[in-house]
């Protein structure tokens, strides 16, 4: 059993999760269904990742009437892309996610980053000089509140956020009827986010840290460039306490109070990944909600 973080509705989010990104169609169903067969009850997805069908294949393999997991055990994240930010795109974008992951509600819904993209099927428009084309005519605020319909329509069970700073999130907390239960940023030992945890944490927000190890196969990585995972004190502490790098870094995440999701492709250290001894998150009871008012 993982551990679990309360999010601000009750729901309980477990604080180790498969992630998708950069996992490669053809790749990311056996993922999946290794994930699920060794109890992970998390899986984050994104329609930016290009590969939810592949997930929801998986998903339907493993869910629902006769097999292994039903629905509410485990805990789906999707998140809203940049190109469908327009109150009128909103409702289908989710719908779209819906049905490649073969699933009737997400757990969790949030808008990938805080700017829109110009609207349509281009996953990064841009002009010919490479650059992207932005709709600086669509604010995160309408976006918002067209994803907080979703929840009154019962397509999503919470929604919440990516790449927001505390600004950005004061502001839709300005205007929100349903709050952000969650902000998911970049967070690892090579970018602890000190700050930012504490000021979600203080405003009802639980923290997802994305690439958790550091993302070695992140696309814009250069070549011969030191990695987190070879890092001499990281694999120092795996030395001490005979665990793997990767283990090192996922029970910091957790004992942090931050949820974490390793991305793997491979079986065998999607399994090494979920299995954290001591997954223990300490509460404080200032913050019932979250692990403790400063972590860091
Ligand atoms: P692979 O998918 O080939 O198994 P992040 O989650 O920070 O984005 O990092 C993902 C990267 O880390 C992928 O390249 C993944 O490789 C690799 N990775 C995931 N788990 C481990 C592990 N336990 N040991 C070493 N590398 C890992």
């Amino acid at each position: 059993m993982t551990a679990t973080i309360t999010l601000s509705t009750g729901q309980q989010m477990p604080a180790v999760g498969l992630g998708t990104w950069k996992s490669a169609q053809g790749q990311v169903k056996q993922a999946v269904l290794a994930a699920l067969d060794c109890d992970y009850r998390h899986i984050d997805c994104a329609a930016a990742y290009s590969n939810e069908r592949e997930v929801g294949e998986a998903l339907s393999e493993r869910l629902g009437e006769g097999k292994p997991l039903r629905r509410e055990d485990i805990f789906v994240t999707s998140k809203l892309w940049n190109t469908k930010h327009h109150p009128d795109d909103v409702e289908d974008a989710c719908k779209k996610s819906l049905s490649d992951l073969r699933l009737s509600y997400l757990d969790l819904y949030l808008m990938h980053w805080p700017m829109a993209f110009e609207r349509g099927d281009e996953l990064m428009p841009r002009r010919l000089d490479g650059t992207v084309r932005y709709d600086n005519n669509t604010h995160y605020r309408d976006t918002w509140a067209a994803m907080e319909k979703l929840v009154d329509q019962g397509l999503v069970k919470a929604i919440g956020l990516s790449n927001f700073n505390a600004r950005q999130i004061d502001d839709i907390l300005s205007i929100a009827k349903h709050k952000p239960v969650v902000n998911q940023v970049e967070c690892h030992p090579y970018l602890v986010q000190t700050q930012l945890v504490s000021q979600c944490w203080g405003r009802g927000l639980a923290v997802t840290a994305y690439s958790p190890l550091g993302s070695p196969d992140r696309p814009w990585v250069t070549p011969g460039e030191a990695h987190l995972l070879d890092d001499p004190r990281v694999v120092g502490l795996a030395t001490c306490y005979n665990k793997t790098p990767a283990q090192v870094i996922i029970r910091w995440h957790i004992q942090r109070g931050v949820i974490c999701i390793p991305k793997s492709v491979t079986p065998s250290r999607i399994k090494q990944n979920i299995e954290i001894d001591g997954q223990k998150v300490w509460r404080d009871a200032k913050h019932p909600h979250f692990p403790f008012s400063d972590p860091c």
